[in-house]
């Protein structure tokens, strides 16, 4: 298909404008030619990924851009970035890594983008209308942003995602096209008790299951007897984009293009039909944990980064608690949540606890873990998914009342409920 380009596309890619502008549209008429599609779109949002250092190539490939005059067309916001800028020489984050992130971080925002330095962008003034083009990076956020707001993206990997938001176009292909948003797999929930369901271990082990039936494909879940909250879509659609490729899902009766099976399926067959039940979700919960015993050195939470409500569920359950000396907890967050959260009093508490709060990274994201941390219970799929992979650190995945107890007794501690039996 000949990619049809406007004038002021030309005008870009031609040199109307500053060189930085010229790369970025060679990049995006491109990515466009190779994925075939017809024509460019516009967006009015983007979210950075790309600002994360990642070795010398994304460095340089941003100090370039600025040097070239580039400049983001539209509101940006940025990704989690490679360290806690006022905090990370709390942690045995290494000097010359730290030299090239900050360059990084700099870079990205010379080029006008807004230093959110979060992976849940959706929950700060950056989140978008339904119905908005976007182009996001960051797996969580484009399927909460896609799936919960109905906003449109599609997966836009690093280096793109800048070039998007540069340009304010993007190819007119996948998920921004509504025939590409209809349901393709369908997952009945089987007599899943309603207790299960108000469990928010329940959230990731969904999405894991989720993930792992869909690959790419867009889910949609039928039979939820409840509504989950925010914080719980996002847990489900950080563990879908992990476990699979999951950009978009449909909670039938729930989720904005779901308002019934036919509708969310837009008048077509679903590819697949796949019955989840009790035992399939205990076997998947049991499986996400990699580590055995009950020997723990750190409780990791805010993946994706904690919002207030976590917050204000967190400090209810620390109350009167204190953690054991052996055993740190980690809450991962953004400067814009942590000054809402020091608003709100819930900071004290959580120091008196013994808990530390790290901003604007993570722990797969910033090299901060001291290597005497190796066994790590978290209450996400998705650090569940590559901590053993990419950090070669054992995890348990647990409740955040089996986060709070484990904590404080300096063992993992396992809650009498329909998981564990
Ligand atoms: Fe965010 Fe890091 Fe998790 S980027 S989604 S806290 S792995």
């Amino acid at each position: 298909m000949t990619l049809d380009l406007t004038r002021e596309d030309r005008n870009m890619l031609e040199g109307g404008y500053d060189p930085g502008v010229a790369m970025a549209m060679s990049i995006i008429t491109r990515m466009a030619e190779v994925s075939g599609a017809a024509c460019l779109i516009d967006i009015s949002a983007a979210h950075i990924d790309s600002a994360l250092f990642m070795g010398d190539a994304t460095l340089e490939f941003a100090e370039r851009l600025v040097e070239l005059g580039a400049k983001v067309r539209v509101p940006t916001s940025l990704n989690v970035s490679g360290l806690d800028e006022a905090g990370w020489r709390e942690w045995p984050v290494p000097e010359a890594y730290a030299e090239k992130a900050l360059r990084q971080m700099a870079a990205y925002q010379r080029m006008g983008c807004t230093p959110t330095w979060t992976c849940a962008p959706y929950q700060t003034e950056f989140r978008p209308q339904f119905g908005q083009q976007i182009a996001w990076g960051e797996s969580n956020a484009i399927a909460f942003v896609n799936s919960v707001v109905g906003a449109r993206t599609e997966r836009y990997p690093d280096l793109l995602d800048i070039c998007a938001a540069i340009t304010g176009r993007v190819p007119a292909i996948g998920l921004h096209l509504l025939e590409n948003r209809r349901g393709q797999i369908l997952l009945r929930l089987e007599h899943v008790p309603r207790s299960m369901q108000d469990s928010s271990i329940f959230y990731p082990v969904l999405g894991t299951i989720m993930g792992r039936a869909a690959g790419e494909r867009v889910p949609v879940v039928d039979g939820l007897d409840i509504t989950p909250n925010e914080d719980q879509l996002k847990a489900l659609g950080a563990a879908a984009a992990s476990a699979g490729g999951v950009a978009l899902y449909h909670l039938v009766g729930l989720t904005p293009e779901a308002p019934s099976l036919q509708a969310v399926f837009q008048g077509l067959l679903p590819e697949e039909e796949v019955k989840i039940n009790e035992d399939l979700l205990v076997t998947t919960y049991r499986g996400l944990s990699s580590a055995s015993g009950n020997r723990l050195d750190m409780v990791a939470v805010g993946c994706p980064h904690f919002s207030l409500a976590e917050f204000q569920q967190l400090v209810s359950i620390i109350k009167g608690k204190r953690r054991h000396p052996d055993v740190q907890f980690l809450v991962t967050t953004n400067r814009f949540m942590v000054g809402k959260a020091w608003e709100a009093g819930y900071l004290d508490a959580l120091h008196e606890f013994g808990a530390r709060v790290s901003l604007d990274a993570c722990i797969l994201t910033s090299p901060m873990l001291p290597p005497e941390i190796q066994v790590i219970l978290t209450n996400s799929g998705k650090y569940t998914y590559y901590t053993p992979g990419l950090l070669n650190r054992q995890v348990f995945l647990g409740s955040l009342e089996e986060c709070v107890d484990s904590a404080v007794e300096g063992r993992l501690v396992r809650e009498d409920s329909v998981w564990n039996r």
